[in-house]
């Protein structure tokens, strides 16, 4: 048999050197604890990053989510708005704390939630007599949301907006850094993401209150003092210290990261989108996205094949791509949720294939996707 090329990945891993560097000095100093003060310096480097205030490191970008929630009070049965299009993460913490998602389609421009679709809602729920909680909306794919119109609607029914921007570190949305333009936006390291610390997870604020008691909640919620004295159910969310070193380094070279990835998307523009069929993820005109996936669209009668078929293909050479979400309100666990249109979403899942975007591919990787991509085609 002969041997397999190596594998291509979607989105892996990709660490700068220092990581190590860092990771040497907390044994040095035996900080092998979920606080410390690479931790405190990672919290600090971020947030001056994004240009915020505060910021509290966790476990996950979904523990984020969860704190963020959390801090609202919600009550069984509230309702929390929710883009479709996207991971199941940015909706579960919703159930976490027993409220329920209404999920939002997607504009077409931007594949994120679309602020008309919010308008008519919240006036709907207005009428009805009882808002929803809170608007998760989500920064898809690497994509800024556009925060700005959907805090115009949101700020009217004084609803706040929870960013989930796990993907989308090191984006601009109007010359700002993603994350810095909503009340609370929550980030994630996870290994796939365009930083990592393997696992882990950043809330970021201007608000120092919901920031020290995400802290709190975090860390088991004990009350300040000698005994362990707990007047709140808490969680053991923290980010440890360990990891922090690893943040701190792959935060150094966040700027480096963001260009390779552009560069990757922008060399499938300049191939295999201009092949017959296949177009490219739009890029809203409000800011640059970090690319985190690039994302091709595929008319199946145009190229002469589907999404699936070059993902099979794809995979049959050894690479990774993976189809884009399937929208939450077709979930089996989200079945019984409401969804305000619908369309968009399912309409960019059916053509849509994330293609391998990782910031460390090297030219030759590219020329092999891209080769195999143009062998599927007619
Ligand atoms: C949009 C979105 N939200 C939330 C998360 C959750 O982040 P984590 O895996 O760090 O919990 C992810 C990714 O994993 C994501 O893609």
């Amino acid at each position: 048999m002969p041997e397999k090329p190596p594998r291509i990945f979607l989105s892996p891993p990709h660490m700068c050197g220092r990581e190590r560097e860092y990771i040497g000095h907390v044994f040095d100093q035996n900080w092998i604890a979920p606080v410390g003060p690479h931790l405190t310096k990672f919290e600090q480097a971020f947030a001056e990053r994004i240009g915020v205030a505060h910021a509290a490191a966790v476990a996950s970008g979904t523990a984020a989510l969860h704190l963020a929630l959390r801090y609202l009070n919600l009550q069984p049965g509230d309702e929390v708005l929710c883009s479709t299009f996207t991971f199941c993460a940015s909706a579960n913490p919703i159930v976490y704390e027993k409220a329920i998602p209404v999920f939002i389609d997607s504009d077409a421009e931007t594949w994120n939630m679309d602020p008309q679709l919010v308008e008519e809602e919240l006036e709907q729920a207005h009428q009805r007599g009882r808002l929803p909680r809170a608007i998760v909306a989500v920064d898809i794919l690497g994509q800024s949301a556009d925060i700005a119109a959907l805090r115009r609607v949101a700020d009217r029914f004084a609803v706040p907006i929870i960013e989930d921007a796990a993907e989308a570190l090191g984006a601009t949305y109007n010359g700002k850094p993603v994350g810095a333009s909503s009340w609370t936006s929550a980030f994630s390291f996870n290994g796939n993401k365009i930083i990592t610390t393997s696992g882990g997870g950043m809330l970021c604020s201007n608000d120092q209150k919901l920031i020290e008691h995400t802290r709190f909640l975090a860390t088991q919620a004990k009350d300040p003092g000698p005994i362990y004295h707990h007047s709140h159910i808490g969680y053991n969310y923290r980010l440890s210290n360990v990891l922090a070193a690893v943040g701190i380094g792959q935060l150094e070279v966040l700027d480096e990261r963001v260009a390779a990835r552009r560069r990757v998307a922008q060399y499938y523009q300049d191939t295999i989108c201009k092949l017959p069929g296949i177009s490219f993820m739009p890029e809203a005109s409000f800011g640059i996205s970090n690319r985190w996936l690039s994302v091709i669209c595929v008319d199946p009668v145009a190229f002469g094949a589907s999404c699936e078929d070059i993902r099979l293909a794809l995979e049959e050479e050894n690479i990774e791509s993976r189809r884009a979400w399937l929208p939450l309100h077709k979930q089996p666990v989200f079945a019984d949720c409401r969804v305000v249109g619908g369309q968009v979403a399912e309409s960019i899942f059916e053509c849509s294939l994330c293609l391998p975007s990782g910031s460390a591919l090297e030219l030759s990787d590219l020329e092999r996707i891209v080769a195999c991509v143009q062998r599927c085609g007619k």
